[in-house]
Formats: structure tokens, sequence, C-alpha cells
């Protein structure tokens, strides 16, 4: 038993579905045997009561869109997990709210991977351009989607990426379809990949990549296909084997995602959103070998991480030694219970998005000062920043 932890208390809250399926019981005991106190947080009772927590750690996605839908429950719930975040700048969140709030809506995780793009400069990354649609399409529709670089076929998704009716996408080939799509959702250009999806899983400064297929490739360019209505679960699951992921039409630019670009991208994530346990999906075009990240998720289902508890442990256990703070390793505090970033830890001011930082976080709780924003240089990297992803790339085979 490390003694640096001993005493230590990490609540947690996780639906019971959630705990099933990670089977974290299994984690639970592995901490109480480390001595770190592991306590599930019964939300319906004030947290207070149950504390005091040195780490908390979550997945109240479902409330969150619940409580932002005015479900009485979930916002008393939520404000629950709120209050006590606020009254407890000491306690670290995994992952922070605000943070949580911006995966939730893929316009801003959308914006965000754009602008970090934008902060990287590195050819190798480049994410498909997208707008995002409030009414129905109209005569200006293809002069915006021009306007955007958006070129048929592209993707339709809802703007909420949380939810049963979150998974129901489109593939639109021809103006002929416009009529047919929903809003409000996010267009978002289809990038050829040959059909292989790379989840990347995040837990603070440990990754795995996870091989999963994925939508075949199309004609570019307008077609007069009809459109293509699926459900993402029946495409990217390790078992999803059918005509939208057939890989008989491979062509072009192959090959696993490049492990520095994968750091590259998952450390600024975590800088910017104070994040440690989320999932980034990256495919590659196969006309450019770039890789384009087409979706980020909060505390992710880490399918095909066998050694997702370990990770997890040592990623809580530096925390407590007070090695790394929060979510960002990379150099975020917390003060006044808000993850600032590392331009604010550092003291340095190495580029910010001025007003554009809004989609960071959301309103609650975040005042800007000055010098929050993103961080755009390597420069205010706090010391203690390693990367060790561990990059054994578990490759799943779809089932063809
Ligand atoms: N821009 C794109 N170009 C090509 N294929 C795409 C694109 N966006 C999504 N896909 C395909 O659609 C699938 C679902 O997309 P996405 O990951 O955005 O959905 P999701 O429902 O949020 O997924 P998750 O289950 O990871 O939450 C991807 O796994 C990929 O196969
Ligand atoms: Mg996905």
């Amino acid at each position: 038993m490390q003694t640096f932890v001993k005493g230590k208390r990490v609540g947690y809250w996780l639906s019971e579905k959630k705990i099933k399926k990670l089977s974290f019981q299994t984690f639970v005991d592995m901490c109480r045997k480390q001595g770190i106190e592991m306590v599930q947080l019964d939300l319906s009772q004030p947290i207070e009561k149950q504390g005091p927590f040195d780490v908390i750690i979550h997945k109240l996605t479902d409330h969150i869109v619940d409580a932002d839908q005015n479900v009485t429950e979930s916002l008393l719930l939520v404000q629950g997990v709120q209050d006590y975040i606020g009254a407890h700048p000491e306690t670290v969140i995994l992952d922070p709210l605000p943070a949580i709030r911006t995966l939730l809506d893929r316009c801003k995780s959308y914006k965000l991977i754009h602008k970090l793009e934008e902060c990287m400069q590195d050819d190798r990354i480049c994410s498909p351009p997208f707008i995002v649609l409030k009414s129905e399409c109209g005569t200006e529709t293809l002069e915006q989607l021009q306007k955007h670089g958006i070129t048929f076929p592209f993707i339709c998704k809802t703007q909420v990426a949380h939810g049963i009716t979150s998974h129901e996408m489109a593939i639109i080939f021809s103006e002929e379809d416009l009529k047919d799509i929903k809003p409000p959702c996010v267009i978002q250009s289809f990038i050829n990949h040959n059909a292989v999806l790379y989840k990347v899983f995040v837990v603070g400064e440990a990754y795995n990549v996870v091989q999963r297929p994925s939508i075949r490739n199309f004609p570019s360019g307008p077609t007069d296909r009809r459109a293509i209505s699926f459900n993402s679960h029946h495409v990217s699951k390790p078992e999803s084997s059918s005509d939208l992921t057939c890989r008989d039409n491979m062509e072009g630019q192959y090959g696993e995602p490049n492990k520095d670009v994968i750091q590259k991208i998952s450390r600024r994530l975590r800088q910017a959103l104070g994040i440690s346990l989320f999932g980034i999906d990256i495919i590659i075009n196969n006309q450019t070998g770039q890789h384009a990240v087409i979706d980020i998720n909060a505390f992710p289902g880490y399918e095909g991480v066998p050694k997702f508890f370990d990770d997890l442990l040592s990623h809580i256990t530096s925390i407590l030694q007070g090695q790394v703070s929060n979510g960002a390793a990379c150099g975020h505090l917390r003060l006044n219970g808000i993850a600032q970033s590392p331009s604010v830890a550092c003291g340095v001011h190495c580029g910010m998005l001025g007003n554009e930082s809004s989609w960071l976080m959301d309103s609650e709780g975040i005042k800007k000062g000055p010098h929050q924003g993103l961080s755009c240089g390597g420069a205010c990297m706090a010391p203690n920043f390693h990367q060790h992803g561990r990059s054994s790339l578990a490759a799943e085979t779809s089932s063809q």
C-alpha cells in the first residue's frame, strides 16, 4: 500500500448500467486495496454529508442533457453536484461539468477541434468542415455549404451528441435530398477513410488506440444515390458488419494514426478542457493521409482497453500524490473550483482565442480573466507533464 493515498476519499457516480458494463466494482476493490476509500455517491442526498472527497469521478452526461431540457429531477441532481464543486475547490473533478457540456454539443466540440487545429498548424491533421443547420434547407443552403467548403457527400448529425436519438444520422449525396434533412443538425463533409475508425481512449496521460469498422468509401461529388439513414451504433461497434461498412472499394492511403499526432491532439484537448477521461474518434483521409477528428466523447466505454483500470488507478494516484491537478496533467490549476488554462497556471500568455473562447466552457462559474483563453504554444506546459501514451494498437478486426 502506498502511504500517501491512505485515507484519501474518492467519490464516484456512474449509472448502474455503466457500473455493470465496466465492471466498475473491480476498480473499486483495486482502489480499496491501495488504501483509497471509494464512496458511491447518492445524488438524491446532500453530497456535503457524504464527503469530504479528494477526487470525484462521474459520468453525468444523461443528467446534464436532461437538466438542459429542464427535467426537474436532473436539474436538482446536477445542481447538487455543481454546488458541492463550487464549495470545494480542493476536490478534483473528473471531469469538469462545463467541459462535459462542450462535448455534449457537436457544434461546440467541432469548433473546439478546428480552433485547436488552427493553433497546432500541423499538416497531418485536418478535420472535416461543418456547419450548423438551424432551419429547413432553402435556396441559400447550397451557398452556405459551398462557402464552408462542404462537398457532397456529407453527413448530418444531431447537435446534441448524447442520448438515443443522437446516433441517428444520414449521408446526403445530392441537392435533391437536401429537403430530407431534419434541422436542427450539424452537417459535416464525409471523408473517405477506407472504412476504418480509430478510437483513441484517453486516461490522463495514457491512451490506447482501438481499431473499429466504419463507413465505406463513396465517390466524391454529387451522385444520384439516395440518402442513407443509419444508426451510428450499427456502424462502428466491434461486431458491426453490413453493406455500409463493406471494404471492397478501398483505395489511396492506409495506415494507423501517427503516435505523435494522437499525443498532440489529446494533449491539446486536455489543456483546453481540463479533462482526463475521454475518447477521440479519428479517421485517416484516404486521399491525403491526414488525420481527421470526427467525434470526441466524455468518459467512453473503454471497450478493448484491457488496462483501463490500471491507467485510471495510476492517474488518480498521481492526482492524490499532487503530481498532477485535475484532468489537465498538462498544467491546469483549479482556482476557486474553476479549471484554469495553462496560460493562467504558469502566468505566461501564449496566445488566445479572444472572445471565441466562450465555446470552451459554458457560463457556469467561469469568469474570463485577461489571460483566460486557449494556449497555443507548447511553452506553457507544466514541468511535470510527461507523455507516456500506451500506443497498443489493439486491432479488433471487423467481423467481415
Ligand atoms: N465526417 C465523417 N466522414 C466519414 N465518416 C464519418 C464522419 N463522421 C462520422 N462518420 C462515421 O459515422 C460514425 C458515427 O459518427 P460519430 O462518431 O460522430 O457518431 P456518434 O454516434 O457520436 O458515435 P459514438 O458512438 O462514438 O458516440 C463514425 O464512427 C464513422 O464511421
Ligand atoms: Mg463516435
